[in-house]
């Protein structure tokens, strides 16, 4: 029996659908074959296919890491990565979500760390264990040099670790991929706080502001950004001033 969507009385004349996608391919999103556009992101495939993704989503354009994908092609023995939501899909392309993945997130007092290697080998001992085999970085949707910022991480270069790892999302891929069960992305964490903390100049901008937020300057503006809808606040957002 027709749906509501497809019955259409014998007189109409198809109307030619400009946003019909000129292209279709093949996907197979946990082993069943669906066909949806050329044109997709992994993430658009998987809803286009009927799917509603509630986790392992998050800012849909590349920034928060939620969605990180694993692939396999076809007659391609390698396992490739992603993030889903700007990976555009292959035809053939075989599709699993990962769900998340615990990582070893251990707490610390950044006050009672000093800014060198020893920083790293109390918190993160098992970066030692790094058998440079750069999995971590052939598994970065960033195309970071991961495995080269856990190597100057065991060497105590924090400002080298900060500065490679300063465009990691976390999206946790590194860390599965890892032999040696390292998670890179805290390790970053942790060189980017101790920069912060002890390595960087003051920023004397970021000491104005401070005191501003604590003099409670921004309440009222606050306050209106509270009640603005998400389209009001995106216009907001993309019609800021640029430094
Ligand atoms: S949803 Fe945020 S990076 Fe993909």
């Amino acid at each position: 029996m027709p749906t509501k969507q497809t019955a259409k009385k014998k007189s109409e004349k198809p109307k030619k659908n400009k946003s019909a996608p000129k292209e279709m391919i093949t996907v197979l999103i946990m082993g069943k074959a669906y066909k949806v556009p050329a044109d997709a992101t992994i993430m658009g495939a998987i809803e286009y296919a009927g799917y509603q993704i509630k986790r392992g989503a998050g800012c849909r354009e590349g920034f928060c890491g939620a969605c990180a994908t694993a692939y396999r092609l076809p007659h391609d023995y390698k396992i490739y990565t992603g993030l889903a939501c700007t990976t555009l899909v292959q035809d053939g392309m075989w599709l699993a979500q990962l769900p998340a993945i615990p990582a070893e997130k251990p707490t610390y007092d950044i006050n009672k760390l000093e800014p060198d290697v020893t920083a790293f080998q109390k918190i993160y001992p098992e970066i030692f264990r790094c058998v440079a085999c750069n999995t971590c970085s052939k598994a970065c949707p960033q195309d970071l040099e991961v495995m080269d910022y856990i190597q100057a991480a065991m060497r105590g270069n924090i400002e080298m670790v900060m500065d490679l790892s300063f465009d990691c999302l976390s999206c946790g891929m590194c860390a599965i991929r890892c032999p040696a069960e390292i998670t890179q992305f805290n390790v970053g964490i942790l060189a980017k706080r101790l920069y912060g903390k002890y390595l960087s100049k003051e920023s004397k901008q970021l000491k104005k502001r401070i005191k501003e937020v604590i003099e409670r300057k921004f309440d009222r503006e606050f306050k209106q950004l509270m009640k603005m809808t998400k389209d009001e606040l995106k216009k907001k957002y993309y019609e800021r001033d640029m430094e």
